[in-house]
């Protein structure tokens, strides 16, 4: 199958149908369809910020997905083709609001025609059905909210479905977006009746509008399902309440994060439940045994096609444990299995095996008599199949259900990132007569750790010096030689290592994220290569214009159920980051799905601890078939956007344990994941980065992590001991706390002391030890051993970009420079440079952006001959001047066109210049000696 027939396989299987009656769905071709809202032609593909930034070749929207399904010859019904033109003329007057593409500029919604009675009575005059499709983004940098436009449907949306249903008997509702909404307005009495199909197509990457036009015209039967409960109200999720705070977020709903809490204490303020579903065929799903041995439940199912209609049904199966000494959620999911495509009456045997541990509790307090335990209480176990969280049936045990006599532990730990301010938590009190509990409340119990006896004793001998002449290609034939060649290198070659550069940075394929390794010449000389990461998760993201594929958004993957397609799907993903020459992908983001409100749900998958790291797992494997590296992020409990730099995620060590980490433990364990980023919030008072349990006591120790541990870009950190304020300057707190790299420096400043971080100084203090800076300094060069880089041939340190003119003069009239830079106001339109001797340049440049958001990326690139070669890029300058390297470039004499592209409006480069010293450092200078000039020039105008 080629690649963009897996796209367009995962974006159909992601459909969720969660309403279909009076033969709405699929259409027929006897049926004249009607094709409301923007996003028929506007169609979502992805989120904003990191996540969703890639150039795509091409995508398809919801119309030319039905071009194409014609083109194949399959019957299709007709579409409105006079609605269709109204639609297209009114999007010729009112373009799509990209927020002039800067950082987190773009609207969560966008305008929508309001609809006139007489349109919509013309068309219900042609068609006998019709679809509205509702539109929503969401991004990094700013959460959803519970209001019109985000959460909730705009004033203009409400009453042109309404007007729709007033005319239309069968009303098919599309949510192309990147998260659930509000759904509760589909059972007002206005709408009930009519709107007889529901959706969700969410973001289905590039190929999106393909997979929902083969959905809805019943090329391919939905088998997606909800990983995620749908409520009423958004006040009926119990994170709401704690949801948007500024400075910490109490997380007392505790382990009831979604349908745990729902089927534990609130069945009735569901509408979808978590694993809902429909097909166009139906199903009979029956828990026929099952069975315990060697610490394993084995569940038996047969799934059998009851309909007229082939399609593929998910076998979910729960576990229902007693309440004791811990509280217990009412249903916990344990295993699914996606069946083959059944033919009507075709039955599927599944077996599904799980570990005892999968339901097992961890007790945070010694109540049940073991402390820092997962233990399993005792008393009576139940298993339910079925296919979702509130229809699954009891499944009967073969001989003898599955009881504990007496509470056992599993696996004793000890505490790690419990937190330090008291708070409650809910658990389940007195049951009510329809089996759901009356919520209590119980104090949390705190953090006893001493933090900084457990680094004393992690941290190893220091690697004595040595004059080995090993280079690190020794160390990719032969890692034992590892600690050999870390006595080879000097402080300033260590701290460049712990040092990332980016983004965008020359060393690496162009308009990627960072890079790490041998940034320096010294490191390179040694043989260790640069290494190149990028976005991630849905793509390669490329800022200078590089085009790449674009997946389904995580939740659209996750809602398949289906981890063999996602493994697949990052294959392909993987096998383009090779041709890129892209080493690690910043992705996939396992946070969960704490609250419907956060912005960057898109990017992860579920409510669900187990789909969300089995998701994880099959994208780390898909990646890794390729040799690609998957990085996990964000480590941990990042679950909302507003301050997200800074919020504390204040949960109870359980909570944390059974929800927050579950999906990256399964990453590590199943999924052989191998990097992982840390989060930039605050975790129980330390920040990710310098969280020391957090990254090593359970990654590396209890998990037995052996990878990377890189920052998120720009993070902050604080006192690995002691907690308190945090900045981006404290590396040797992040190093102490096993993070291995900070991610990013400015561009070719990694062995030059980074942006002024305190690692030179921790080290002449004897805060930081060199022995904790060559341990970092270690895992960052053994991940190196398994990059795509490791295996080539050693690149060069700079990409040097050859550019031959053949432009002999400037056109009459233009701007031609020769023997200065060009200023603000030359680079406001085209400028030709002259460029008299050939050779190697350097394009360097002063550039500012103003204050604002300090995690707001912007870029310029650079065209020389209508060629992006290079660019600059940066948060915020707060203003400043600031100085970078564009491009290294390698010119013949002739003259050149140069033009500047804002693709992330932002930046005013201020000055512009080829430089040929190559060695002298890159300072002011340069442009100095053309202040005056300028002044001059000013003043004259
Ligand atoms: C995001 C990360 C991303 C990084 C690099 C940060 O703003 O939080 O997820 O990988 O930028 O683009």
């Amino acid at each position: 199958m080629d690649k963009f027939e897996i796209l367009r396989k995962a974006a159909a299987q992601g459909v969720v149908l969660l309403r279909n009656e009076k033969n709405t769905l699929p259409f027929e071709p006897s049926d004249n369809v009607a094709v409301f809202g923007r996003c028929q032609v506007d169609y979502y593909k992805s989120g904003t910020g990191s996540g969703g930034s890639v150039h795509v070749p091409f995508s398809v929207n919801f119309v030319s997905g039905m071009e194409t399904l014609k083109k194949e010859g399959f019957p299709l019904p007709q579409l409105n083709e006079e609605l269709l033109k109204v639609y297209s003329d009114w999007l010729k007057e009112h373009p799509f609001d990209a927020g002039k593409g800067a950082w987190a500029a773009e609207p969560w919604s966008q305008v929508e025609m309001e609809l006139g009675d007489s349109l919509v009575k013309e068309a219900a005059s042609k068609s006998n059905k019709a679809v509205f499709i509702v539109g929503r983004t969401a991004g990094e940098d700013q959460d959803n909210s519970a209001e019109a436009g985000s959460f909730l449907l705009t004033q203009i949306e409400r009453k042109n479905i309404e007007l729709i249903c007033t005319h239309f008997e069968k009303v098919a509702i599309v949510f192309n977006t990147s998260n659930i909404m509000d759904l509760s307005w589909i059972d007002e009495s206005v709408f009930k009746s009519h709107i007889t199909a529901v959706l969700f197509s969410w973001h289905g990457g590039m190929m999106g509008g393909q997979g929902l036009a083969d959905v809805l015209c019943g090329k391919v039967n939905p088998s997606g399902k909800l990983p995620d409960s749908i409520a009423y109200k958004i006040e009926d999720y119990p994170s709401s309440k704690n949801f948007g705070h500024k400075d910490f977020l109490l997380y007392e709903e505790d382990i009831y994060v979604g349908y745990r809490y729902f089927t534990t204490f609130a069945k009735s303020k569901v509408q979808f439940p978590f694993g809902f579903g429909l097909s166009y065929t139906t199903f009979e799903v029956s828990g026929e045994s099952y069975s315990f041995s060697d610490s394993k439940i084995t569940v038996r199912a047969k799934v059998t096609n009851t309909g007229s209609k082939s399609g593929r049904e998910v076998l979910q199966v729960y576990a229902e444990c007693p309440q004791g000494k811990l509280g217990k959620a009412s249903r916990v999911l344990c295993a699914f299995a996606k069946t083959k495509e059944l033919a009507p009456k075709e039955s599927q045997e599944l077996e599904l095996s799980f570990p005892v541990s999968r339901f097992a509790s961890y007790d945070d307090s010694g109540v049940t008599g073991f402390a820092y335990s997962y233990v399993l209480e005792e008393g009576d176990y139940n298993f339910w199949a079925g296919s979702d969280c509130f229809s699954c049936k009891k499944v009967p045990a073969v001989s003898g259900a599955f009881s504990v006599e007496k509470t056992y532990a599993l696996e004793t730990l000890s505490q790690c990132c419990a937190p330090n301010r008291e708070f409650m938590r809910i658990k389940p009190g007195k049951v009510n007569s329809d089996g759901l509990f009356i919520e209590e409340k119980e104090t949390v119990p705190l953090s006893k750790v001493d933090i900084a006896k457990r680094i004393r004793e992690s941290t190893p001998a220091e690697i004595p010096a040595t004059k080995s002449s090993v280079t690190f290609s020794d160390v990719i034939a032969d890692k034992s030689r590892i600690d050999e060649f870390i006595g080879t290198l000097s402080d300033v070659e260590l701290m460049t290592l712990v040092r990332g550069e980016g983004m965008m940075s020359r060393k690496v394929t162009a308009g990627i994220a960072s890079a790490f390794g041998g940034l320096s010449d010294s490191l390179h000389d040694k043989k260790v290569p640069a290494v190149g990461c990028s976005d991630g998760p849905s793509g390669i993201r490329m800022d200078n214009g590089t085009k790449a594929i674009l997946l389904p958004i995580g939740t659209s993957l996750a809602s398949s159920w289906d981890s063999a397609l996602v493994e697949e799907v990052y294959e392909v993903l993987g096998n383009e980051m090779k041709e890129n020459k892209i080493d690690v992908l910043l992705g996939p983001g396992c946070n969960i799905h704490r609250n419907p409100l956060n912005g960057r749900n898109f990017e992860y998958y579920s409510e669900d601890p187990l789909i969300s790291g089995i998701m994880t797992s099959a994208a780390c494997k898909g990646l890794a078939k390729t040799g690609a590296i998957a990085t996990i992020k964000h480590f941990a409990l990042n679950n909302q956007e507003k301050n997200r730099r800074n919020v504390d995620s204040v949960a109870s060590e359980r909570a944390i344990r059974e929800i927050y980490l579950k999906p990256f433990e399964i990453a590590i364990k199943e999924g052989n994941a191998r990097s992982v980023m840390t989060a930039y919030n605050t975790v129980n008072g330390f920040k990710a980065a310098s969280y020391f349990d957090l990254n090593n006591s359970i990654l590396r120790g209890e998990w037995g992590f052996t990878g990377l541990v890189m920052t998120d870009w720009w993070a902050t950190m604080n006192d690995c001991v002691k907690g308190g304020e945090a900045d981006g300057y404290k590396f040797s707190e992040m190093l102490k706390a096993r993070n291995d790299i900070y991610m990013v420096c400015v561009n070719d400043t990694a062995d030059k002391g980074g942006f002024g971080d305190n690692l030179e100084e921790s080290l002449k203090k004897g805060s930081l030890s060199k022995a904790q800076l060559q341990l970092c300094a270690k895992d960052i060069l053994l991940f190196i051993t398994e990059t795509f880089a490791a295996k080539a041939p050693l690149r060069p340190l700079r990409n040097e970009v050859f550019v031959e003119s053949d432009i002999n003069s400037a056109p009459e009239g233009a701007n031609l420079i020769s023997g200065r830079p060009a200023f603000a106001e030359d680079l406001a339109s085209v400028v030709y440079f002259k460029i008299e001797k050939g050779g190697e340049y350097r394009i360097y440049g002063s550039f500012r952006k103003d204050g604002g958001d300090t995690l707001s990326q912007s870029i310029t690139n650079v065209l020389v001959n209508d060629k992006a070669i290079g660019s600059f890029e940066c948060r915020s300058t707060d203003g400043k001047k600031s100085f970078a390297v564009a491009a290294f470039v390698n010119l013949k004499p002739g003259i050149y066109k140069v033009q500047l592209e804002h693709t992330k409006p932002g930046i005013e480069v201020m000055e512009l210049g080829f430089w040929q010293d190559m060695e002298s450092p890159i300072t002011t200078h340069f442009f100095e000696k053309f202040e005056k000039e300028r002044e001059e020039r000013e003043k004259n105008k």
